[in-house]
């Protein structure tokens, strides 16, 4: 489900996760590895600042692992704690708990040290819509719970997920809005599905991530649809239609007349990128 954003439900959004924020000890701030920046909220530092956060690169098994390498780097050198997991699979969860305790170290000293037994750590998952928030929070709750498709100031009564011992995790993620400042990011969010089709023009979209996938993923490309030719970078927006021509005329997207269906065309392209058929790619790097 797409939502559409308005001031409204951006600040009931924002209020939302504050409230929640007075209840847990640490933000699990989710991104897609394949879209980190694009899939970032805006306004992530300001409205968690009074919590510790680790940044959870999730979907990182349909991204490049080089990239994912990349972005780790680059999150940790601004001094973020970051983690690359699968909810779907469930990679990288049984880290969560290790990981939240390390960011609270000196709290959970000075407990011990006044003699008391830490309790197990509250953590809030935070993210925009389709990061795997749902996904997540079913994979730590060992079964479904949490509805999948979000909607900004629908709330329900909170209870805790425990996961093991040490982990204890509110069952209603933070819903983020996403960026809209940034008509590229917008591009990229739809390449991965987090904005649905009917609201976008799938054969532009399919253009604009063409141009990403010949510069870094060009053999791949030409592997899979059978392409020649395919130069090492896409000077314009004529040569990602051509590239995208070439595609549907291999795959017999072909209307009656015999030209090529570039919306069929670019609805296989996304298909396959989103489904890591075309391998597992990371559309963006750090400046
Ligand atoms: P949300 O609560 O943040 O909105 O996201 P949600 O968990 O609903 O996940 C959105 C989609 O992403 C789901 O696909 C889910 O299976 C997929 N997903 C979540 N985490 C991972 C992951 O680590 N790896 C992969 N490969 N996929 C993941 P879906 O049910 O097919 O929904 P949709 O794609 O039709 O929207």
């Amino acid at each position: 489900m797409t939502i559409q954003w308005f001031p409204g439900h951006m600040t009931r959004a924002k209020r939302q996760i504050e409230e929640k924020l007075k209840l847990i000890d640490v933000v699990f701030e989710l991104l897609d590895a394949r879209i980190p920046q694009s899939s970032r909220n805006p306004m992530i530092d300001e409205i968690t600042s009074t919590k510790p956060r680790l940044i959870l690169l999730n979907k990182a098994d349909l991204a490049d692992p080089d990239g994912t390498a990349e972005w780790a780097k680059y999150f940790r050198a601004q001094g973020h704690a970051t983690h690359a997991i699968d909810a779907n699979a469930g990679t990288g969860i049984k880290e969560l708990a290790g990981k939240a305790k390390e960011l609270l170290k000196e709290k959970i000293q000075r407990q011990i040290d006044k003699g008391m037994k830490p309790r197990p750590v509250r953590a809030l998952i935070v993210g925009i819509p389709n990061v795997g928030k749902s996904t997540l929070i079913n994979r730590l709750a060992g079964r479904n719970i949490a509805l999948t498709g979000d909607r900004p100031g629908v709330t329900k009564g909170q209870q805790w997920i425990r996961f093991g011992g040490e982990l204890e995790l509110l069952d209603t993620p933070g819903i983020l809005w996403p960026r809209f400042d940034d008509p590229i990011a917008g591009f990229r969010l739809a390449a991965t599905g987090a904005i649905k089709e009917d609201v976008i023009d799938i054969a532009e979209v399919a253009c604009f991530v063409l141009h990403i996938l010949v510069e870094r993923y060009g053999a791949v490309l030409a592997d899979r649809y059978d392409l020649e030719d395919l130069p090492s970078k896409l000077p314009d927006m004529q040569a990602a239609i051509d590239v995208l021509e070439s595609i549907g005329k291999r795959r017999g997207c072909i209307v009656s007349g015999g030209n090529v269906d570039y919306e069929k065309a670019a609805v296989l392209l996304l298909r396959d990128l989103r489904s890591g058929k075309l391998g597992k790619m990371t559309l963006e790097r750090p400046e």
